[in-house]
């Protein structure tokens, strides 16, 4: 850290997205007017880049805590305007950006330095980034919340280590600015999180935390299927060849399998046990989460189409398999082995 005599401080801005409940945060050395912006969403580029305009910012980044599945990115458009580089943990895997930071990297901003913490968890590439007595946590801690571990190579444990040990271990007085808030705070402080924080508050263990996880039961975000493809390209462009589709209804698979194309690989992605009660003949079992051991067995097949019990599986599946550069995937959504059951297509046991 440069000790310059300066009067003028950083400034930080909070901004809030509506639609996704998502803080975006400019960050301004008031000295040289260098800022960055953290987590920009692409409906408030107007306002973001009026605010960047007025305070006559020269916008040296676009910083991004991790690949977002409930909005889609400003980052590169933000590029595109401004000229600012776009910034992402090297874990996350983004191609097409400026600059790849790994754990402990630092990004000067004039007078000010922005040091990367790598905190996977909420998904593999998260990254959260400290500033004078500040930390920008995207995700992975919330306001007496964290970010939830069930998607995109999310781990409970990665994240259980990524707060207790890194955050928790900053100063106490250090600022948390969260990507999210869904209740109206705005900011905490790492001694409150360490004493309030229902989930990972109180030296909360990893086993009650792992209890905590797993029993979360919330619904996908909205986006996810439209943001996550969109944030590999910054935000500008969907990969064009990628066919992934997620609107498939049960009758439309039970056509495919009669089909019985061995080009064609279906994917039941319940447990063991609900897959040995009965399952689409001829199916394969491959159970949510256990998607990266069988990435070279998909390769082999033209196409993929999963089913689970009710659709919310498949789908998250499907997301995970599109991230690990798989395309011509089909989900079953908002249906699943009970319509097949209902419907009287044929049982394998
Ligand atoms: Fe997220």
């Amino acid at each position: 850290m440069t000790t310059l005599s300066c009067t003028k401080p950083l400034s930080i801005r909070q901004f809030f997205d509506r639609d996704s409940c998502t803080y975006t945060y400019l960050l301004v050395d008031t000295n040289s007017h260098q800022g960055a912006i953290i987590d920009g969403v692409k409906e408030q580029l107007a306002r973001d880049l009026q605010s960047i305009e007025q305070l006559g910012i020269e916008l040296l980044y676009a910083i991004e805590t991790h690949v977002h599945a409930d909005h889609v990115s400003s980052a590169g458009l933000i590029r595109q305007k401004t000229g600012a580089q776009i910034v992402y943990s090297k874990a996350a895997g983004i191609k097409s950006i400026d600059i790849e930071l790994n754990d402990g990297d630092i990004l000067p901003l004039g007078q000010y330095q922005i040091k990367a913490i790598k905190t996977p968890g909420h998904t593999t590439g998260c990254m959260s980034f400290y500033i004078e007595n500040s930390v920008f946590t995207g995700d992975t801690l919330l306001i007496r919340g964290c970010g939830r571990t069930d998607f995109q190579q999310g781990s409970t444990e990665a994240l259980y280590s990524s707060v207790t040990d890194k955050l928790f271990n900053l100063p106490g007085e250090t600022l948390v600015y969260p990507g999210h808030d869904y209740n109206g705070n705005t900011c905490s402080t790492i001694d409150e999180e360490i004493k309030w924080n229902p989930r990972l508050g109180k030296k909360k263990s990893l086993i009650e935390f792992i209890n905590i996880m797993d029993n979360l039961n919330l619904a996908l975000p909205k986006k996810i299927n439209e943001a996550v493809p969109a944030n590999e390209g910054c935000g500008i462009h969907v990969k064009a060849n990628a066919y992934v589709h997620d609107d498939f209804s049960i009758s439309a698979l039970y056509e495919i399998w009669q089909q019985k194309d061995p080009d064609n690989l279906i994917v039941d992605n319940r447990s063991k046990e609900e897959y040995q009660q009965g399952h689409v003949p001829n199916s394969q079992n491959i159970p949510l989460g256990t998607e990266p051991d069988y990435l070279a067995y998909f390769k082999k097949f033209k196409h993929i189409y999963i089913y689970c019990h009710s659709g919310r599986r498949s789908q998250t599946a499907l997301t995970n398999l599109a991230m690990m550069g798989l395309e011509n995937i089909s989900c079953v959504s908002h249906s699943g082995f009970d319509d097949w059951k209902a419907l009287g297509y044929p049982i394998a046991r």
